[in-house]
């Protein structure tokens, strides 16, 4: 017999995680390329889900997500942005965040329609959009605060644009965007008749005491945003996978159709853990982002004056760090996983149109102090 998969399957390659975590295992390395924390969230949320399995918690939950997380959500924006999402109309538990920009690409775009996407990017957005049948239109944050030029978007916007993707903060580069980037964006999606797809799973992971403000909070954005976060990301539990989105109604009913053939619904012991570590936030969130702080002041400080130069970030778990002037970010992640037992991710695979992520390499520091430490030791032994 012959298989022949999609089409559609053709346009999606492997993913370079999957490639530099098999190199990780493979050469024993240290792993500060994979994006994800090697260490547990609290205990006392794992306890909920215990206590959620035993009180039965465990059939199908509302497809729409339960409604004790649901309300959550909604008191918890209310609360730090001040703005309403009705937790009846206007949010949507997802498989992790994921889950939440595949139905909302899905729901929105077209065949044909044109998506404007920030590089670097987190790249399931641009398998999204190809899915959809979209077309991906690409923005540059430049090196070294990654910030963009105005009339760039300003000029990529044509009468076949729907979307803008944002990814605030933002991974791989720390990036925090500013009042001034976001009032800019909001004034072009407004005149064009856009809509804003925002993604902000690192929404309480910002440094320095930098604020992150979601753009659906600006004037005339709430309508035409849809606002996307992970659980994952702020219990540190990311293979909970619960995500969830937050848009006007007619957006929230669009994901629900999507989701209704995909998943239908979200593990519901997780949804009910959740749902109570959102009531706790305020207490938890102090110590979440000072142990996080802590690990960013340590790798910029170790790489301050090494080969490995970093970028500073300002939000999220990543750090973008430059490398020597002769090298080039591929053959430089392959050697130093084969010889220097360090995995690092080479972000040139989050660029489609610049050539500037073959300057650097992407880490991750939500690591044990202990990982952190020998990963930076090894790429301080890196010698040109
Ligand atoms: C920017 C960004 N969006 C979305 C996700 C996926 O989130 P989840 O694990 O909740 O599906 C990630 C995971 O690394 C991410 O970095």
């Amino acid at each position: 017999m012959s298989i022949k998969l999609s089409k559609r399957i053709e346009r999606i390659p492997e993913s370079v995680f999957t490639t530099m975590s098999r190199l990780a295992v493979e050469n024993n390395a240290v792993n500060l390329g994979q994006g994800f924390p090697d260490f547990n969230g609290p205990d006392w949320l794992i306890e909920e889900v215990y206590n959620a399995m035993k009180n039965g918690k465990n059939q199908y939950a509302p497809s729409i997500g339960i409604l004790s997380l649901r309300k959550n959500i909604s008191e918890l924006y209310k609360s730090i942005y001040d703005i309403d999402w009705s937790y009846e109309k206007e949010v949507i538990v997802t498989m992790g965040a994921t889950e939440a920009l595949f139905s909302a690409i899905h729901s929105v775009v077209d065949e044909g329609d044109e998506v404007i996407i920030f590089e670097p990017y987190y790249d399931s957005y641009i398998y999204d959009v190809l899915l959809a049948g979209g077309i991906p239109k690409f923005i540059t944050l430049h090196k070294p605060v990654f910030s963009f030029n105005f009339d760039d978007l300003e000029k990529s916007i044509t009468n076949k644009t729907k979307v803008i993707i944002l990814n605030n903060p933002h991974n791989p580069t720390g990036k925090v965007y500013t009042k001034e980037e976001l009032k800019f964006i909001s004034e072009i999606a407004i005149k064009n008749d856009l809509i804003v797809i925002s993604d902000e799973v690192y929404e309480f992971l910002t440094y320095d005491n930098t604020i992150h403000i979601p753009i659906s909070t600006l004037t005339g954005m709430k309508e035409r945003t849809i606002t996307i976060s992970s659980a994952g990301k702020t219990f540190g539990f990311t293979g909970w996978k619960i995500g969830w989105a937050c848009a006007n109604e007619q957006f929230i009913k669009g994901i629900h159709s999507i989701r209704q053939w995909t998943t239908f619904a979200v593990n519901t012991p997780c949804q009910h853990a959740v749902a109570f570590g959102l009531t706790k936030i305020k207490d938890y969130l102090p110590d979440f982002r000072k142990l996080y702080q802590k690990k960013r002041d340590f790798i910029i400080k170790e790489l301050e004056n090494s080969l490995f130069s970093p970028t500073i970030p300002l939000g999220s778990y990543f750090i973008m760090v430059n490398i020597p002037q002769n090298k080039n970010d591929m053959d430089l992640a392959l050697e130093l996983v084969r010889d220097y037992k360090v995995a690092t991710i080479p972000p040139s695979v989050f660029y489609s149109i610049s050539d500037e992520g073959k300057s650097m390499l992407r880490l991750c520091f939500a690591k044990q102090d202990e990982t952190l430490k020998n990963g930076v030791k090894n790429l301080k032994a890196y010698k040109v």
